[in-house]
């Protein structure tokens, strides 16, 4: 029941308390996330601030008093903790579900680790039966989904939303992810494609699950 993995989404975002050395953190988004930045909150003398993936953590971290920091004026972070759509047992992720995976590919790529924070439900065998989420840019929605069926995917334009960015998703059903880089470079290298959700070239370093016998992690 949703109740019990929001408990398991609370209780990883707990755990990945412990990784947080100080200096910048990166921060991702999301309601696992959300509990994070909760939780940052207690021990915000002991950082520099929080770098954001999105405007809506942005918001919630600026209201516990922590400190929101350009990326371009940070230099590389030593941590990123973000939350997943889905995980790998590679740690190789698809992201993307709140529409930031832009900027989340961007403040994971600048970051030394990358602790992925989710609850149990979160880890599959072979990812894509969460629809792929792929940021592009408005005149090339109808050209990309030609190109995303030719890769047997079924896109469904995202309508009524607007990424942070100015951009639209696609979201693609129907995938089963047997290569998860050779598909992040090839959707990657389609025109008019901003960002696509897959996480491969850069998986995360750390997962931490929420279950109900505890928190555990997978690396
Ligand atoms: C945001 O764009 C996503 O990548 C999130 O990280 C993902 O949707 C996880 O969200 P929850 O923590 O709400 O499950």
């Amino acid at each position: 029941p949703a109740q019990h993995q929001d408990q398991f989404k609370k209780q990883a975002a707990e755990a990945a308390l412990s990784q947080v050395e100080g200096g910048v953190i990166g921060v991702g988004t999301g309601s696992t996330v959300n509990h994070f930045i909760d939780y940052l909150a207690t021990i915000k003398g002991r950082i520099d601030g929080a770098v954001s993936s999105s405007e809506a953590s942005s918001a919630r971290l600026a209201e516990h008093g922590i400190p929101v920091l350009d990326l371009n004026a940070s230099g590389d972070l030593s941590l990123y903790v973000d939350g997943a759509d889905e995980s790998n047992k590679a740690l190789q992720l698809i992201k993307g579900g709140g529409g930031a995976l832009t900027r989340e590919k961007i403040v994971a790529a600048a970051s030394e680790r990358f602790v992925c924070i989710a609850d149990e439900s979160k880890l599959v065998s072979v990812l894509g039966d969460f629809p792929l989420p792929v940021e592009v840019i408005p005149m090339a929605r109808s050209y990309v989904a030609r190109e995303l069926v030719k890769l047997g995917g079924n896109p469904v334009w995202r309508e009524g939303f607007t990424t942070d960015n100015g951009n639209l998703i696609l979201d693609v059903h129907g995938l089963q992810i047997m290569e998860p880089m050779k598909l992040e470079q090839g959707i990657n290298n389609l025109a008019g494609v901003v960002t696509v959700g897959i996480f491969a070239l850069r998986p995360a370093d750390l997962l931490i699950l929420g279950s109900a016998s505890g928190p555990r992690t997978v690396t």
